[in-house]
């Protein structure tokens, strides 16, 4: 029951994915947090592994960037392996008040991409978040003591997409992240019929031009790991 993209064997991904664009990423946060990890895909390089998290399973992913690639995913992984819980695990661009390492929960993601209108009869889908996931991840955060920012993120096709105005446009709009896969994600989850949200760290200053060096980085990620798995526990 391979396909495509994926050729792990039926069962052996769990119900509940965490997904990174990165797939070193994946095979990081599987060795970093995960006991018994199994490898469970290597088909282009798009690793993916299993395991368990203080007794749950848990399987994450690289979902590749942009919207298509996540999409196709995310799709194949509810669809064929009848996954139920998604959660991106990624980075953004930051826009106004927000600082390097700040954590964005995405509640919805607006974009650019024409990837819902497609398939979504040429209308504009509301592409939102799973509400109990998400609460589950402000309350986890709120008891852990963990700073959140919730609200609107954007997705876009073109990372170098060189639209001065753009940055302005969202922060008219109150949205302070850009990325590019959640809108894909979520509009793939509300048709699919799983819960679906993202996590983000913001991983650089789209205004002020500034990174976050690779250790804070490294530190930031799993941060937000720790964070969603503990807020995935039953
Ligand atoms: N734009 C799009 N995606 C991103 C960015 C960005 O500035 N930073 C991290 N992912």
């Amino acid at each position: 029951m391979s396909t495509p993209h994926l050729d792990a064997r039926p069962g052996d991904i769990a119900d509940t994915v965490l997904l990174p664009g990165d797939p070193l990423r994946a095979r990081h946060i599987a060795h970093e947090f995960l006991d018994g990890v199994v490898e469970v895909n290597t088909r282009r390089n798009m690793l993916g592994y299993s395991g368990h998290y203080r007794g749950m399973r848990v399987s994450v992913i690289g979902s590749g960037m942009g919207i298509p690639s996540c999409a196709i995913y995310a799709t194949e992984l509810a669809r064929v392996f009848g996954v139920r819980r998604i959660v991106r695990v990624g980075t953004c661009g930051g826009v106004g008040d927000v600082a390097l390492g700040d954590l964005l929960l995405a509640q919805a993601a607006s974009t650019d991409s024409n990837f819902n209108r497609l398939q979504f009869g040429g209308h504009d889908l509301a592409a939102c978040a799973d509400f109990g996931l998400m609460r589950a991840i402000a309350d986890t955060a709120s008891t852990q003591g963990i700073g959140l920012r919730i609200g609107g993120v954007f997705s876009t096709d073109c990372f170098h997409g060189g639209d001065p105005e753009l940055a302005a446009r969202l922060l008219q709009h109150h949205i302070h992240g850009i990325e590019m896969e959640s809108a894909g994600l979520y509009g793939v989850a509300m048709r699919e019929g799983f819960r679906a949200v993202s996590v983000l760290t913001v991983s650089d200053h789209v205004q002020r031009g500034t990174h976050m060096p690779a250790v804070q980085r490294e530190q930031g990620l799993s941060r937000m790991t720790a964070l969603v798995l503990d807020s995935l526990l039953p």
